[in-house]
């Protein structure tokens, strides 16, 4: 249903969004891998990247219950046995083969970017986060939201993001309000 308030909650724009990232993460992974997406919400990518998956290999993480029960409805049946938790970032992670954690860091303070991290790398080999990449300026994204270096929505500088442990490099993403993925290796 266009304009779901679950839909709404992670952004709206839940078509474009969720191909965007199914489109990323795909080039990433085989069907076997084990995803776990942080910060999944409504599964507007989960939706797409559960079918696909072979069976048990997707795991979604919010901290949203109600976010969850909604994205399992957009889900409808499925024979593929994603599982879905409930955690506040930064938590313990369960082991996967990828980490995708799409547009959380924006709402969260940089010592919970950095525990977060910390957490993703310790459960699996690469790990696959957006930031908005900024300097120490408010920036507009998109016309839509403004982006601070010190309350939300936050944005991090290019130098801050290369510091973290495991930094590889950061990867063209064409978001809508300008979110850059980056990736992280253990
Ligand atoms: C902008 S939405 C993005 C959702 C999803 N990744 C997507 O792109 O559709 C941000 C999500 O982060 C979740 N969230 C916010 N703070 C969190 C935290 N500390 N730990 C886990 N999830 C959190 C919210 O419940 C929401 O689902």
């Amino acid at each position: 249903v266009k304009g779901a308030w679950h839909r709404e909650a992670v952004g709206g724009r839940w078509e474009e969004v969720g191909r965007l990232q199914f489109d990323f993460v795909t080039h990433f992974i085989s069907r076997e891998t084990r995803v776990l997406d942080v910060a999944c919400g409504s599964l507007r990518l989960g939706r797409l990247l559960v079918p696909w998956l072979d069976a048990w290999r997707y795991v979604g993480l919010d901290a949203n219950p109600d976010l969850l029960s909604a994205g399992l409805k957009e889900l409808g049946r499925t024979d593929r046995h994603p599982a879905l938790l409930v955690g506040v970032c930064p938590c313990r992670l369960p082991d996967a083969d990828v980490v995708w954690i799409h547009a959380l860091f924006d709402h969260i303070p940089p010592s919970d970017v950095e525990a977060t991290l910390r957490e993703a790398l310790a459960a699996a080999p690469l790990v696959l986060a957006t930031f908005f990449v900024g300097d120490d300026t408010p920036v507009l994204r998109g016309g839509a939201v403004v982006t601070y270096p010190n309350r939300e929505y936050w944005h991090h500088s290019e130098s801050w993001i290369a510091t973290q442990p495991g930094f590889v490099r950061l990867h063209e993403y064409s978001h809508p309000l300008e979110l850059t993925v980056a990736e992280f290796r253990a």
